[in-house]
């Protein structure tokens, strides 16, 4: 630390909510504050005894982010409850890529490069530094950590392998397949040797599917009227895996389509974030019928598999086996708008947001 010498101030634009997001979230729900400074140190308090304090690269716009309301009642030890996305008093917390400037943790040094949760914000004091991965592969592009090599990644990898377990010659059904994790999930599944369609809202996103990520086949979902009728002309025989996304009229279609032993992994259900009461589902009795197995998973339970992960995942993007699409704009200014964008359907792949080239 930098002891007693003279520590420099510098500006901190900061991206900060106006109050908890109660229906459906727009841009003026959040705030650019061009005041507000920071000292280029970790402070001495007691809960910085392991701080870092980091230049934020990159930042990730998620779905989860939309809706988390942290309590200070759930404040624990645990990792996801610690962490607090939106308090109305400090920047939005997210997933991001950051520059180490100075650490109090000795796993951590000055010039490391890290993802993890950090804040909407130029630069950011994380205490709860375990929460941080330290990159090792920077021959391929930094962003990368808030997508392929990050969360998402991480998500389609263990939603896909350890909670669907699939086998060669098995059908794969995906939504929001264009997406962070959707493009994945769908490429992971034919390199598993499987048929795999996916859904997306525009014909850009279907065409992306079938021409970039290699998709059996894709539809728009806002076109079918008859949604059960398109699973059924992708799926004749039905759909062995279902990589869950969206949720309401989608799960309900999927259900009858699923065959004997299927599996849905449920990832999330974005179609149901913003409503006051979620749609009920009506088909789940064809879980019994078909002994087909659905089961939600998080993440966070996964992160011990990181290392396999990019064993994998590494020389499949170098060598060309795994491509991957990001939507990145550019400044802090522009984050409010590409986090509510994700809702509309706006975002064209990974949504990030390049806060500084270093
Ligand atoms: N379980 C976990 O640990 C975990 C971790 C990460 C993410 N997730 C979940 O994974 C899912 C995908 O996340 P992502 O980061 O990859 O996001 P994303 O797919 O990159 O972006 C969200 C997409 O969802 C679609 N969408 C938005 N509103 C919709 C609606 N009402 N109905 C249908 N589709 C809608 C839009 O695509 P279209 O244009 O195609 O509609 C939008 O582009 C989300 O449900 C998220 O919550 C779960």
């Amino acid at each position: 630390m930098a002891g007693g010498d003279e520590v420099k101030e510098v500006r901190n634009q900061q991206v900060l909510a106006r109050d908890y997001i109660s229906a459906i979230p727009e841009e003026s729900d959040m705030y650019l504050n061009t005041s507000s400074t920071i000292k280029l140190r970790v402070p001495d308090d007691d809960d910085c005894q392991e701080a870092m304090l980091l230049k934020n690269l990159y930042l990730s716009c998620d779905p989860y982010m939309r809706g988390v309301k942290h309590s200070d009642e759930a404040a624990s030890s645990t990792l996801e409850d610690r962490i607090v996305f939106f308090a109305t008093d400090k920047p939005i917390t997210g997933y991001g890529v950051a520059k180490v400037l100075e650490s109090a943790n000795p796993k951590f040094k000055q010039g490391d490069l890290v993802w993890g949760m950090t804040g909407w914000e130029e630069y950011s004091i994380i205490t709860a530094t375990d929460s941080l991965f330290k990159i090792h592969n920077t021959d391929v592009p930094l962003s990368y950590y808030t997508g392929i090599l990050g969360m998402p990644g991480m998500t389609a990898y263990a939603g896909f392998y350890e909670v669907c377990s699939p086998k060669k010659g098995e059908t794969v059904y995906v939504s929001a397949a264009s997406g962070a994790v959707g493009q994945l999930v769908g490429q992971f599944a034919k390199l598993s040797g499987c048929y795999v369609v996916g859904s997306a809202g525009t014909k850009e996103k279907v065409d992306l599917l079938k021409k970039k990520f290699g998709f059996d086949g894709a539809f728009n979902y806002r076109e079918e009227p008859d949604l059960d009728a398109a699973l059924k002309r992708f799926f004749p025989e039905g759909i062995d895996i279902y990589f869950e996304n969206v949720g309401g009229k989608m799960l309900d279609a999927v259900l009858p389509n699923m065959r004997v032993h299927g599996r849905i992994a449920v990832c999330g259900m974005i179609s149901q974030y913003n409503l006051e009461q979620p749609e009920g589902v009506h088909n789940l009795m064809h879980l019994v019928i078909k002994q087909a197995r659905m089961e939600g998973f998080l993440v966070f339970n996964y992160y011990h598999l990181y290392g396999k992960f990019l064993e994998m995942v590494l020389p499949a993007i170098k060598e060309g086996k795994i491509t991957y699409v990001e939507d990145v704009v550019e400044g802090l200014e522009s984050a409010p708008a590409a986090l509510i964008g994700l809702f509309a359907g706006r975002n064209v792949g990974k949504q990030v947001v390049l806060v500084s080239r270093e």
